[in-house]
């Protein structure tokens, strides 16, 4: 089977080294010889992480897209366009497509699964969701014998590491994103990462599937941790309490209510041992109950090892039966139930003429107040009240933050 591959970063060079250096069992269990024909990158004189011979690197796709000996693109490159199109090609010119790109994925579910229908062959993507973890398959699976009820998790390495050492080591924000940034854990923007539209996009796909409806990513209700500070976390040690940056979706009749925010949990949640880089998937089947994933969410050899399963799908002839059409959905949006809120203003950061009206209404809320920071735990709040009285304080005041408390 010869392999184009799309990409020769971080995940194409674990690719690689898997297929072609031998990294691995792969070639021990398939009789079939398995190469990379091709590898499109930018910049051909770029130094890379795997050896590879110069023929085998181009700058132009439709060497790889329209090459007809090549059974199978392994897109292991970041960014929308010309992403997108590649991955069209590929199907449309009869070629089975791998993905860890989850934004990609994310905005093109629907349209990439019913292209690769038409032309029968394989659209898998299993690294693109929680890195390492096999969530995508265990999911398409159950899915057809289960009613899947729920789904959560924390998706995102780079936002739970940052929450872990300033919890662990009392560090600031700021302090612990350029740490992880130098050791490249976190992009030089760190926005997808720290304001939750990574995990945006996982939690679509993931319930995008569950529910067999086309979730869109704008539909998500989403908060990230910028705004997190060490006098939060201070707070939340002194509770026995943790945060984490959460996604949640359940499904009922239909109806999909779906969002993204940091949370705060106790040491009995199965949440709580989750730390640094790890990241936890769950979902809830009627028939299953509660199946618990928890791995490296990210990585050169754990991503590259979920892309190489699919491909190992597609040399078993397993990936028909995880067809899934998608509804367009029609309900979806964030919860409304009750629930439990840490809140914390800064009332320095508030317009001058709004403070006496909002310290009085922080104080109402039970919030205590020292020196300007009045901060405390809002008990059973609707979901939208909570964020109709946040809406308010975030328009007169630039220092706040707000995480909901997960039970169960
Ligand atoms: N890294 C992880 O742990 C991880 C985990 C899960 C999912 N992912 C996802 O997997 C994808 C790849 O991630 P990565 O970390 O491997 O990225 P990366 O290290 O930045 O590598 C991207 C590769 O794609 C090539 N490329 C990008 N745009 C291109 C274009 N327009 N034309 C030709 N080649 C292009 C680059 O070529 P040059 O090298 O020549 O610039 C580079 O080799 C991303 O969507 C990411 O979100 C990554």
């Amino acid at each position: 089977m010869k392999i184009g591959l799309l990409g020769l970063g971080t995940v194409g060079a674990g690719a690689y080294e898997i297929i072609e250096n031998g990294k691995g069992r792969l070639q021990e269990f398939y009789q079939e010889e398995l190469t990379i024909e091709r590898i499109l990158v930018r910049n051909l004189d770029k130094k890379r992480p795997v050896e590879v011979p110069e023929d085998k690197l181009t700058t132009d796709a439709a060497k790889i897209l329209d090459d007809p000996s090549i059974d199978v693109i392994l897109s292991v490159m970041g960014g929308m366009e010309p992403a997108k199109s590649y991955i069209l090609k590929a199907l449309q010119n009869g070629k089975h497509v791998i993905t860890s790109n989850k934004a990609v994925v994310a905005a093109n579910l629907s349209l990439f699964l019913e292209e690769a229908a038409k032309s029968n062959v394989a659209f898998l993507f299993e690294g693109a969701v929680g890195g390492g973890i096999p969530i995508i398959k265990p999911l398409k699976q159950q899915r057809r014998l289960n009613q899947i009820e729920a789904i959560e998790g924390i998706l995102n390495g780079t936002t739970n590491f940052i929450l872990t050492q300033m919890m662990e080591n009392d560090l600031e924000f700021d302090t612990v994103l350029a740490d992880a940034q130098a050791r490249g854990y976190a992009e030089a923007d760190p926005s997808a990462d720290i304001d939750g539209f990574d995990v945006q996009r996982k939690i679509a796909i993931l319930s995008s599937l569950a529910y067999g409806q086309d979730i869109p990513t704008d539909k998500v209700y989403t908060r990230g941790i910028r705004s997190i500070r060490g006098m939060d976390t201070d707070y939340f040690k002194s509770k026995n309490l943790d945060v984490k940056l959460v996604a949640s979706s359940a499904e009922q009749d239909g109806a999909v209510s779906i969002w993204v925010e940091p949370c705060l949990v106790d040491p009995s949640h199965r949440f709580y041992a989750i730390k640094n880089s790890d990241n936890v998937v769950s979902f809830i089947g009627h028939l299953s109950g509660r199946l618990d994933f928890v791995g490296a969410g990210a990585g050169m050899d754990p991503t590259a090892n979920a892309v190489i399963s699919d491909l190992m799908d597609i040399l078993d002839n397993h990936y028909q039966a995880d067809r899934i059409p998608l509804a367009v959905a029609e309900n979806v949006g964030p919860t409304h139930a009750s629930q439990d809120y840490y809140l914390r203003v800064d009332l320095l950061s508030c317009s001058k003429s709004e403070q006496t009206r909002l310290a009085k209404a922080l104080l109402n809320l039970g919030l205590t107040n020292n020196q300007e920071i009045y901060q405390g735990m809002i008990e059973d709040i609707e979901a939208s009240a909570m964020r109709a009285l946040v809406s308010d304080v975030e328009k007169e005041c630039g220092s706040i933050f707000y995480a909901r408390r997960l039970r169960g």
